[in-house]
């Protein structure tokens, strides 16, 4: 039998670290690195092939060494080994978490419900492979005999925001005569301008949904299906041009897509953790089997870095941690992630899906009512855009806002002096934010003493410096299951469940009854609150004027 967690507030490790943090708080970044000067040596890891350096965090050995305690204290390290083992630790939907499996390679063994699920995530790669190798050669043919040349993916959230994200950072490695475009939101402007100039003869429909019921990919797999049968007339053209990538074979087969043509994926993949199942049918096809392979390969490496690795050097957990501290402690709502790669300009906006719908909870895994901050926000923007943008903020303004800056030795498109002006930047902003510029030094340059305050850095601003040699297929799948593991870190100290979404559900209830509402003939009755009645009557009234 398991031991019980105490709750957060009452494990020891919280407690000491509440004393601690009245300590520490106002301590500078400037007085750590002075007081030791081996602290940028001394606070990294260097493991699987990214180098994490984290001295310019708020925080002392001792602060490190509570953070892990509690960690100890939260259970992690039996609710990792439980995740690996495949028991439903999602338990509002009493589902095991099992993205590792994914990408585990051939001949390991994982259990669940008494089937080993390894097997079956390789049959269904194989059959990627080989429908993947065929549009890629332009074996695959359309309806009309033309080789496919434009795939696009139909998909929202989980089952959009992972292949966007990967197709972009993998670019480099793509096929270039291939155009893989995305399609996810249910404003009609994203299907008219993916399709606009492309000939339904030559392209290929992926339409990926877990459920194969989300309102929105439901409504742009039909219109996909009317655009091509438009123009291709037959229905059998459906078979050429469209695949499903679905655990709900039923739902495939009612729409018309033959589930001889089905990627399946299973229940115990979340759709924010499902990149690399057969959600990734496009990367697959963009990049090729070896480079997805060599992906997997990557996010593996890193699973088993965190299930293996000491918590002291243990990369997902120390960023976890981290990322705990600021959001407990110091109230930091916010965490930035900066790549400095612009193949990751879509990986913030990925990884939202992932931190948020995981730690955006206000219940413990009991169901109480948590007393603390969960989950932060993650945003970002590649540097050296957000420079120009939103730094300001992070470097004068009056929120503390955590860090991640990522960044690659070996550009992949070595032009000139770019990528020495693009390190520049990564090294110069870490050090600008955690040393900023004193009164002192600004005075000393001849600054008129009214301008002294507007010039002066306070500095103090904490980042993780997060390295790696080079933006290949296996590092983009080590830096995503970096941050899914952070993730599941942060929830377990927080005791809460990081694999439901319950808070998605309301919203689409509504809009079911209000999309009703708006198509009825007849003037509906509404019982909605006074203003969402108004914004109704006024929508219908003006439309139907319009029309
Ligand atoms: O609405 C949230 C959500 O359920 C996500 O968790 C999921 O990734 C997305 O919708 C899409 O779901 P599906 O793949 O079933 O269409």
């Amino acid at each position: 039998m398991t031991a019980r967690i105490p709750p957060l507030m009452e494990r020891p490790a919280l407690k000491a670290l509440e004393a601690h943090y009245q300590k520490l708080r106002e301590l500078h970044l400037r007085t750590l690195f002075a007081d030791d000067p081996k602290r940028g040596e001394r606070m990294t890891v260097e493991a699987v092939g990214i180098y994490f350096d984290y001295s310019k965090s708020r925080i002392t050995a001792e602060t490190l060494t509570l953070l892990l305690q509690l960690a100890q204290e939260s259970g992690l390290r039996s609710r990792i080994d439980a995740m690996f083992r495949g028991e439903k630790i999602n338990v509002t939907e009493k589902r095991a978490v099992l993205h590792v499996a994914l990408r585990a390679p051939r001949g390991q063994s994982i259990v669940v419900d008494g089937e080993d699920v390894v097997p079956q995530v390789h049959t269904v790669l194989d059959k990627m492979a080989d429908f993947s190798t065929g549009v890629r050669s332009g074996k695959w043919k359309g309806h009309t005999g033309k080789a496919i040349r434009n795939i696009i993916n139909v998909g929202i959230g989980g089952s959009d925001l992972g292949p966007v994200m990967a197709y972009e950072a993998l670019r480099h490695y793509s096929q270039r005569d291939l155009t893989l475009r995305f399609v996810s939101n249910i404003d009609g402007t994203d299907f008219a301008e993916a399709t606009r100039d492309l000939d339904p003869a030559e392209t290929l429909f992926i339409i990926s949904s877990k459920t194969f019921t989300t309102l929105e990919t439901m409504t742009n797999a039909h219109t996909a299906r009317d655009w091509t049968l438009k123009t291709l007339k037959h229905p059998a053209a459906v078979a050429r041009h469209f695949v499903a990538v679905s655990t709900n074979a039923e739902e495939v087969a009612k729409f018309g897509i033959d589930t001889t043509n089905m990627f399946e994926f299973w229940d115990w993949v979340g759709g924010r953790y499902s990149m690399d199942s057969a959600i990734g049918l496009s990367t697959m096809i963009a990049i090729g089997p070896e480079h997805f392979r060599a992906m997997l390969d990557g996010f593996h490496e890193m699973d088993e870095h965190f299930r293996t690795a000491p918590f002291e050097r243990n990369l997902p957990v120390l960023m976890g941690v981290l990322a705990f501290w600021y959001s407990t402690f110091f109230g930091a709502q916010t965490v930035a992630v900066l790549p400095y790669e612009q193949y990751l300009k879509r990986f913030p906006a990925y990884l939202q899906q992932l931190t948020m719908e995981s730690n955006g909870k206000h219940v413990t895994l009991d169901g109480i009512e948590v007393t603390y901050q969960t989950g932060p926000i993650y945003w970002g923007e590649p540097g050296t855009n957000g420079q120009h943008s939103f730094y300001q903020l992070i470097h004068q303004g009056t929120r503390l806002i955590p860090c991640d800056i990522i960044a690659f030795i070996q550009p992949l498109n070595p032009i000139g002096r770019h990528h020495d002006l693009l390190l520049a930047n990564v090294f110069a902003q870490a050090e600008a934010l955690a040393f900023g510029k004193t009164s002192q030094e600004v005075e000393a340059e001849g600054t008129p003493p009214w301008l002294v305050p507007h010039r002066t850095f306070e500095g103090n601003r904490p980042s993780n410096t997060i390295v790696l040699d080079r933006l290949t297929p296996a590092a983009l799948g080590k830096l995503v299951a970096l941050y899914e593991h952070s993730v599941f870190t942060q929830g377990t100290l927080w005791n809460i469940d990081s694999f439901d979404q319950w808070g998605v559900e309301l919203g689409k209830v509504l809009a079911k009854r209000t999309a009703q509402e708006l198509e009825s003939t007849d003037e509906p009755h509404l019982t909605h609150d006074s203003s969402t009645n108004a914004l109704i009557r006024r929508y219908r009234r003006l439309r139907n004027a319009r029309s």
